[in-house]
């Protein structure tokens, strides 16, 4: 069986909606763990209610990130994966760790890349009056949002959107998008 870590650090709506279609039979895969930097992220809960082991490694423990992300990959080594979801893990990776796991790690950008990098990509879409907005799975190399694009979802921006509006649209493409990217790579693999 395909093997997938999923890493977040908040509410995990995109690792329920990878669990909810991995129940359906939509994505031929297990979940084998899931790891949280903070203590508090609701997806600790959702994993604990799935049955997955359910991991909390808060980086403000650790001198600096590549003690971090040494301590992480060890853990992430252990479950032996093919596959590092990315799903609202608010860290950025050290270079050797994306090395390490080369062609292994996906994320997903709430922005149609590669367009707006980084923070505040609702708001960077309103701003400058784009009629459409969405989410990005990409591979992760050590470039910021850089890496090759798996699948996009767009959405349109309408008329009186603020911030708030706009996310929960792309949040919903988001949670179409996440689960097929994720059975592509498993077919491509
Ligand atoms: C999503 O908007 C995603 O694009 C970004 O972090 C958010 C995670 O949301 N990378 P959730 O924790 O899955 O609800």
């Amino acid at each position: 069986m395909f093997k997938i870590v999923v890493l977040l650090s908040g509410e995990g709506s995109n690792l329920q909606a990878i669990i909810n279609q991995i129940d359906l039979g939509n994505i031929e895969a297990e979940i084998v763990a899931v790891i949280s930097n903070r203590a508090d992220a609701n997806g600790l809960n959702r994993a604990e209610k799935a049955g997955i082991p359910n991991i909390v490694l808060e980086h403000i423990h650790f001198s600096d990130r590549e003690a971090f992300d040494q301590s992480l990959a060890q853990i992430i080594d252990s479950y032996e994966p093919d596959l590092i979801v990315l799903a609202g893990f608010m860290r950025i990776l050290s270079d050797g760790f994306v090395e390490k796991f080369q062609n292994k790690i996906i994320n997903i950008h709430p922005s149609l890349l590669p367009k707006y990098k980084g923070l505040h990509t609702h708001k960077r879409a309103i701003e400058n009056g784009d009629e459409e907005h969405g989410a990005t799975v990409h591979f992760v190399v050590p470039t910021l949002d850089s890496g090759e694009a798996i699948l996009q979802g767009v959405v349109p921006v309408k008329k009186g959107d603020t911030e708030e509006s706009l996310a929960q649209r792309v949040h919903e493409i988001e949670h179409i998008i996440y689960p097929q990217a994720i059975q592509k790579v498993i077919g491509q693999t």
